[in-house]
């Protein structure tokens, strides 16, 4: 893989791509700002000792642009970014200076890209920057910022499932209904409490002993293994653990009505849109169902700061968002996914408009 920047900047849309090099400080950054038309651009920090410059470089402006999207489809104010630090993840010995160069870095961005945690790092690397910089997000609560943001996003996973349920049964009842969640970690313990309170019957696999106990004991979860959940018939098929596991080895098992789920990029790629049409499966988009995170994270740049209702109203349109989406999927006879970029494109260059007309 060979990813040239001005090349894929280009192919992507990207504003402005920025290097940051420190060695005295063991900096070692990209930041991509995809889309600001809406806003600053949010999105995390990802800390990983990539194998080389051109997979940093496809992540961080892949990631970006993605952000961009969900972004415009929670209805935020936000645009698109991502940053990515060559780093190892567990490092120790200098992290917190490698951070505070890095919110120095943010700083000389002045609000155009806001961090936040992300793969490899942590609210206590995202307090450090917040020492010096007000560009970083997703700080604890206790200090007024918005704490985990795992419950929303299931919270926006579920409301989702129940637009899915309304329009493939004609209710949005979940109750007796089965799901299968892949991934009993943050998000998905979340979503099991919720299934629970909804009467839905749940089938997971995770590859934690200790979280399956807890699924097990706590909420009466039927455990699987993580290969025969894919087997499992049942309505709905909810990814909660990592990405690409629809796929060309898997979408031949998987024996739902309904893909909603809160990984991100669950299809392997577009060449899924045919076996996923065939199989009458409704797939409900990963990036527009589980911006629940990114719009508590978000919250915390309204004014006023942070806001319960604020993040619950918006977190409560992904019901309608979802519902809009498959409307749309139908009428322009696109898949869900594609339908959603067209839609979050839409919405900014409605806003590019308004704000060129007032010049
Ligand atoms: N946390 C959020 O608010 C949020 C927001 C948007 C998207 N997401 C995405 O949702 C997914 C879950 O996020 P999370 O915060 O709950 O992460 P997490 O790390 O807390 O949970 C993931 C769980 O999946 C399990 N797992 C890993 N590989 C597995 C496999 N092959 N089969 C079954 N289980 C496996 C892990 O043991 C863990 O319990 C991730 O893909 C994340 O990127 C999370």
């Amino acid at each position: 893989m060979d990813v040239k920047v001005l090349a894929e900047a280009q192919k992507r849309g990207h504003e402005q791509v920025n290097f940051f090099y420190y060695p005295r400080f063991g900096l070692k950054a990209i930041v991509g700002i995809h889309n600001t038309v809406l806003g600053p651009a949010l999105g995390g920090c990802r800390m990983r000792m990539y194998e080389n410059e051109s997979q940093a470089i496809d992540d961080v402006m892949r990631l970006s642009e993605g952000m961009t999207y969900k972004s415009s489809m929670a209805g935020l104010d936000l645009g698109g970014g991502k940053s990515i630090l060559f780093a190892d993840p567990a490092m120790s010995e200098g992290r917190r200076e490698m951070f505070l160069k890095f919110a120095e870095c943010l700083n000389h961005l002045n609000g155009r890209y806001i961090t936040a945690e992300d793969m490899g790092t942590s609210v206590e690397d995202v307090m450090v920057m917040r020492e010096i910089t007000k560009f970083a997000a997703g700080y604890s609560m206790e200090k007024g910022g918005s704490g985990d943001p795992s419950p929303w996003t299931a919270r926006g996973v579920f409301q989702a499932m129940q637009a899915a349920c309304e329009r493939r049964y004609g209710s949005k009842e979940l109750k007796g209904k089965t799901v299968t969640v892949q991934g009993v970690g943050h998000v998905g313990m979340y979503l099991l409490e919720i299934l629970k309170e909804a009467g839905a019957k749940f089938v997971v696999c995770d590859t934690n002993e200790a979280s399956l106990r807890v699924a097990k004991e706590k909420f009466g979860a039927e455990v699987v293994s993580t290969d025969a959940i894919y087997d499992v018939q049942c309505n709905i098929y909810a990814p909660c653990a990592v990405g690409q596991t629809v796929n060309p080895q898997t979408i031949g098992r998987l024996k739902c009505d309904i893909i909603a789920g809160a990984a991100n990029n669950q299809l392997l790629d577009s060449s899924l849109y045919a076996p996923i049409e065939e199989k009458k499966i409704l797939y409900c988009p990963d990036f527009v169902i589980n911006s629940g995170g990114v719009i508590s994270v978000g919250g915390e740049y309204i004014e006023g700061g942070w806001n319960k209702n604020w993040v619950t109203q918006k977190v409560m349109a992904i019901y309608n968002t979802t519902h809009r989406v498959l409307d749309e999927s139908e009428r322009r006879k696109k898949f869900p996914e594609v339908v959603s970029i067209e839609l979050a494109k839409e919405r900014i260059k409605e806003a590019e408009e308004r704000k060129l007309s007032r010049r």
